[in-house]
């Protein structure tokens, strides 16, 4: 895991396009999209590079990490809206290149499977982005999941659905049940991209990256991870015990290694 702490969101958001461009450019690839506030930036960065610097997402695929249940597709504040809204439909990315698990599916057991199935058989994710919850969670995989999950159903934590009550009337609207890729799914990415802005963020990020490898933070499954790169912002970075240790090594990060 390796902790990359910018002075603030820009930073992250350059530093993340960065990442993400030298994969694209690189050839056919597979990302993992993320929905929520964190990635918004970095989207915005990627957006403006195609636009102006030409950079080009033809010949990318994307999966989702996650989806709510029962709410149609077609609803603004759908995963499939949402990342259509803030990312998928202002680059060249073919839209029917772009799957999320499908929170509508008669028989949601059997599509968990199939998208699990569907990211195995594109060859997997390159470089998954990932926003954490103020719990820890990575995707919608909440406190006490199984870190060798697959893609399956879970309950929201009343905590999560009033953290995501700002993108809905009220929070009675927040579906309880979501469809998420698992943590062992997740795991088989083969970059992870962690990116934590602001200080609600802070206690999550120390966790994750600084606290016991545990089903309470299910983010902290990173640890196992052999390729993690974290994008933090100072403030999300507040709780990091090891903070300065982590600036040492970037700043003497070897010529060779890239992120
Ligand atoms: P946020 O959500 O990016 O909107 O803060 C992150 C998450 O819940 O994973």
């Amino acid at each position: 895991m390796e902790i990359v702490i910018e002075q603030d969101a820009d930073a992250v958001a350059r530093t993340v396009a960065d990442i993400v461009e030298k994969a694209v450019r690189s050839g056919p690839t597979t990302l993992g999209l993320a929905t929520g506030s964190t990635p918004l930036g970095s989207y915005n960065e990627l957006i403006r590079r195609h636009r102006e610097e030409g950079l080009s997402f033809a010949q990318a695929r994307a999966f989702l990490l996650d989806e709510y249940v029962g709410l149609p597709a077609a609803h603004p504040e759908s995963y499939h809206s949402v990342i259509r809204r803030d990312f998928v439909g202002q680059v060249d990315l073919d839209p029917a290149a772009v799957r999320g698990p499908n929170g509508e599916a008669a028989d949601i057991a059997a599509e968990a499977r199939a998208y699990d199935a569907a990211i195995g058989a594109a060859g997997g994710v390159d470089v998954q982005f990932l926003g954490i919850g103020t719990d820890g969670h990575v995707g919608f995989n909440e406190p006490m999941s199984s870190l060798a999950s697959r893609t399956r159903v879970k309950t929201l934590t009343e905590q999560t659905r009033i953290d995501n009550a700002r993108f809905f009337d009220d929070v009675a609207q927040v579906p309880h049940h979501v469809l998420t890729q698992g943590l062992g799914t997740i795991s088989e990415a083969r970059h992870l991209i962690l990116i934590g802005l602001g200080a609600g963020k802070a206690a999550a990020i120390a966790a994750a990256v600084e606290g016991p490898l545990a089903a309470m933070c299910p983010a902290s499954v990173l640890q196992l991870h052999p390729h993690v790169t974290v994008v933090v912002d100072e403030a999300a970075a507040s709780g990091l015990s090891h903070a300065d240790y982590y600036r040492y090594a970037i700043a003497n990060k070897p010529a060779w290694q890239s992120f």
